[in-house]
């Protein structure tokens, strides 16, 4: 059945699993209007999604392929999906653009560059888990039934992935916190115009800050090896709007993605005791836990914005060229005629291997190997210290990040109990 009336996205919670659900009741493809009133069509099922983010009558650029590209740059109330297309970068271009854009990138995040920077990884995970261990990390208010309460997005998940991406960038410290704050206002859909557009001139502050002290003072580190890198095909650099747009992109998805693999990740093992048995049983593997993690509770649950070059026709619904589609994560991760009637439940262990949390295609994650070392170092690492570890706030009553974009939680407070003797996760 197609519905008349577009449903409306709201620009954060409730519950996006709940929402996804609704979308998907509409269909693999449904019209929406996001936040600000804009018009998109949502794509809401695994099969059709993966088909979608494979077309290449599918594009990201908005200046070539939005048809309500010059409205977005005049209406206030879109200016925070600006932060997102607005910007020239990879995750934003299409074909040739797109190509060049990566090529330059791509080698630092190879399997085998990443792979180099698990002693980096292992070290920031002991510095912060030490941190925990001595009451330093959070509050460390009193938790009642043994053990300090902190709260573990502030004082594990967040700074991990940050000092790593930090590291690997090098983001002099003194600027670490700026980065984070506005990353975390890109992502919140909830801001309002002014707020949104603010945020997007400190955001080029902040970059053009960085680039400026690499070029007075170069380091051995990416942001530098990007000012000076040049494409291996036609031997040009990347222009200075595409440098800060670049840096941009790969620190925000560096950190705060990652952030919400690992808040969500200990949220679902503290939420889920059964699976959390299994795993100290050895029936499951962290792997399987952090890729049952990405399917069901995915750090983006929705990507803004594709748009249609060209009229497809996906069955019950043509998406006419020009529109702007919204791709949903979440709802294809939680598809039950892909991954099976229990597809809303946490259950490692099930066959994940194709779910789209990374994405696929040409825009598939480049940072996936980054990501899933981090998190395949620190959970074992978090649990192995704290096995006490315990939800200290009731589970209905968390803040969820205010986003329809991102998924996962502004805070996590947790009661850390009795910390076990310092043992190393195998750095495998
Ligand atoms: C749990 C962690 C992460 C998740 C869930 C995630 C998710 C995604 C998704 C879904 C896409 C595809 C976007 C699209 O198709 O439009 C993407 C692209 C991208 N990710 Fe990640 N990401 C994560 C971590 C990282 C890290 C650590 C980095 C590295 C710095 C990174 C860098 C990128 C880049 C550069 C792209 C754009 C690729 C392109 O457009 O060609 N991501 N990510």
């Amino acid at each position: 059945m197609v519905h008349a009336q577009p449903l409306s996205v709201a620009a954060a919670g409730p519950s996006l699993a709940a929402e996804a659900a609704a979308l998907r009741a509409r269909g693999p493809v449904a019209a929406v209007t996001l936040p600000g009133g804009i018009p998109a069509y949502a794509v809401n099922q695994h099969t059709m999604l993966r088909a979608l983010l494979l077309d290449p009558r599918v594009s990201k650029d908005p200046r070539r392929h939005w048809a309500q590209w010059e409205e977005a740059c005049r209406r206030p109330e879109w200016s925070w999906v600006l932060q997102w297309v607005g910007v020239v970068n990879m995750l934003s271009t299409y074909g040739v653009d797109h190509a060049r854009l990566r090529r330059l990138v791509a080698p630092s995040f190879s399997v085998r560059r990443t792979e180099l920077l698990r002693p980096a990884v292992a070290a920031i995970t002991e510095r912060l888990l030490d941190d925990l261990a001595g009451g330093s990390g959070g509050s460390g208010r009193p938790g009642g039934s043994g053990g300090s309460v902190v709260d573990l997005v502030g004082a594990f998940a967040q700074p991990l992935p940050l000092a790593v991406i930090g590291g690997l960038f090098g983001i002099p410290d003194r600027m670490r916190p700026d980065f984070a704050q506005v990353v975390e206002q890109i992502m919140d859909t909830t801001v309002s115009s002014e707020q949104a557009a603010a945020n997007l001139v400190r955001t080029r502050s902040v970059l053009a800050t960085l680039v400026e002290g690499k070029l007075r003072d170069p380091g051995d580190d990416l942001t530098t090896e990007l000012i000076g890198v040049r494409d291996a095909v036609t031997g040009d650099r990347l222009g200075h709007r595409e440098l800060l747009d670049t840096l941009l992109l790969l620190i925000s998805a560096g950190h705060e993605t990652t952030r919400h693999l690992l808040g969500n990740a200990v949220h679902a093992l503290l939420t889920h005791d059964r699976q959390l048995r299994r795993l100290r049983a050895a029936e499951i593997t962290w792997d399987q836990v952090i890729e049952e993690t990405l399917r069901w509770a995915p750090s983006i649950a929705n990507i803004p914005l594709r748009f249609a070059v060209a009229d497809i026709d996906t069955g019950a619904v043509t998406i006419p060229a020009g529109a702007a589609i919204v791709a949903g994560i979440l709802a294809a991760g939680h598809d039950p005629g892909h991954h099976g009637p229990g597809a809303n439940r946490f259950e490692p262990g099930r066959d994940t291997t194709d779910h789209l949390a990374f994405g696929v295609g040409v825009h598939r994650c480049l940072g996936a190997p980054l990501a899933r070392l981090e998190a395949g170092y620190a959970l074992p690492a978090l649990f192995a210290r704290f096995p006490g570890l315990a939800l200290a706030a009731p589970a209905g009553a968390l803040p969820q990040a205010p986003s329809f974009i991102v998924h996962g939680w502004q805070t996590l407070p947790v009661r850390l109990a009795t910390p076990a003797p310092t043992v190393r996760a195998s750095a495998r």
